[in-house]
C-alpha cells in the first residue's frame, strides 16, 4: 500500500489495487467523529474523488471500532459554549461528508463495518453506497441512553434503510445488535466472520470495479434520487440520467454491449457483462 499525500492526522488514506481505503484514526476515542475528523472527510473525499486511480473507495475504522458516533465531548460540551456560528459550522461539516458528499459521490463506497457502530456513525454507514460488517460488530443508538434523541439524520438514515418496527425498536430502546442482525433488518448487505471481512469486501470491490464506471454512476445516483421523487419527474429524471450516461461514456458501452448482444451473439447480458477489454479502451 501507498500513503497518499497530503496526510491527514485523524483519517488515514492509502490506495492499493485501485481501491481507496479509507480509515478513520482514533482509535483510543473509537473513532468517535469530532470536528477535526469531519473536515478532514470532506478533504479526503474530494482528494479521492479526484484520483483516477482510484475505482472504489472502502470507509472503515481503526483498531476494535468502526466509530463510537459523534466525539460527545466535543460536539457537546465544547461546541455547546461556542458561538452559534461556530456550531453552524461544525454541524455543517458533519452532514457535507457524512451523508452529502458520500451519497453524491462519483465513484462506488462500500462501508466495512469492523466494530462498534454508535449513533452518528449510521449516517456514513448508510452514506455509503454498500456496506459489508463483521457479524460480531455492535451497532446501537445510543442516544436514548444519555438523554438525546438520535443526533443530526441518524433517523432519517434508519428510515433509508430499515423498517418502521425495527427503527422505532432500537431508536426507542437504545438496544445494541451485532451484525448478523444488521443484516438480517438490511442495514448491511451482508455480515461475516471477521476473519473475513477484509477479503469479501475485496470480492464486492473487484466487481464493482469491472464495471463501466460512467454507467455505474449513472445507475447508483439515479437510484438514490428517484427515490424520494414522484413517478412523473423520476421518469424524466431518470430518462435524462440514461441519456447522461450515454453522452458522458467514452467507451461507448450501451451500442457496444447491443452489438455484443444482438450482431454478434457473443453474450447474454442477463448473465454476463459486455466485454470491455474486447472494446480496445
Ligand atoms: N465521544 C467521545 N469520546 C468517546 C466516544 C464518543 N462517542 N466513544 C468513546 N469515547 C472515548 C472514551 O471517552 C474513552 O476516552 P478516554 O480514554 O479519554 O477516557 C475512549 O474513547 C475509550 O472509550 P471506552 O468507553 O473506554 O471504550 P470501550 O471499548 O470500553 O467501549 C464503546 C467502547 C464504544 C462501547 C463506548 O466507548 C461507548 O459507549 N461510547 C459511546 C458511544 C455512543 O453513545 N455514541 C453515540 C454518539 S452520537
Amino acid at each position: 500500500m501507498v500513503d497518499v499525500l497530503p496526510h491527514w492526522d485523524n483519517v488515514k488514506v492509502e490506495i492499493a489495487d485501485g481501491l481507496g481505503w479509507v480509515t478513520l484514526n482514533r482509535p483510543s476515542k473509537r473513532n468517535a467523529m469530532d470536528p477535526n475528523l469531519n473536515s478532514e472527510m470532506i478533504q479526503v473525499l474530494d482528494h479521492l474523488e479526484t484520483v483516477d486511480e482510484v475505482k472504489v473507495v472502502i470507509l472503515t475504522g481503526a483498531g476494535e471500532s468502526f466509530s463510537a458516533g459523534m466525539d460527545l465531548k466535543a460536539y457537546f460540551r465544547e461546541v455547546d459554549e461556542a458561538h452559534p456560528s461556530v456550531q453552524i459550522k461544525v454541524r455543517r461539516d458533519a452532514s457535507e461528508w457524512q451523508w452529502r458528499r458520500l451519497m453524491q459521490f462519483s465513484k462506488p463506497t462500500i462501508a466495512m463495518v469492523n466494530g462498534w457502530c454508535f449513533g452518528g456513525a449510521f449516517t456514513p454507514l448508510v452514506g455509503c453506497d454498500l456496506a459489508i460488517a463483521s457479524e460480531d460488530a455492535v451497532f446501537g443508538l445510543s442516544e436514548i441512553n444519555w438523554g438525546i434523541p438520535p443526533g443530526s439524520v441518524v433517523s432519517r438514515a434508519m428510515a433509508e434503510t430499515v423498517s418502521h418496527r425495527d427503527a422505532l425498536w432500537y431508536i426507542m430502546t437504545g438496544d445494541t445488535f451485532d451484525g448478523r442482525q444488521a443484516e438480517k433488518m438490511r442495514l448491511v448487505n451482508k455480515a461475516v466472520p471477521a476473519d473475513q471481512l477484509r477479503d469479501e469486501v475485496v470480492k464486492l470491490a473487484e466487481r464493482l470495479k469491472e464495471k463501466n464506471p460512467v454507467v455505474l454512476r449513472a445507475a447508483k445516483t439515479g437510484f438514490r434520487f428517484a427515490r424520494d421523487m414522484p413517478w412523473e419527474p423520476a421518469s424524466d429524471y431518470l430518462y435524462a440520467k440514461l441519456e447522461q450516461s450515454q453522452f458522458m461514456d467514452p467507451e461507448n458501452g450501451r451500442a457496444k454491449g447491443l452489438a455484443q448482444f444482438l450482431d454478434e451473439k457473443a453474450i447474454r447480458p442477463g448473465l454476463q457483462a459486455y466485454q470491455r477489454a474486447a472494446t480496445g479502451e
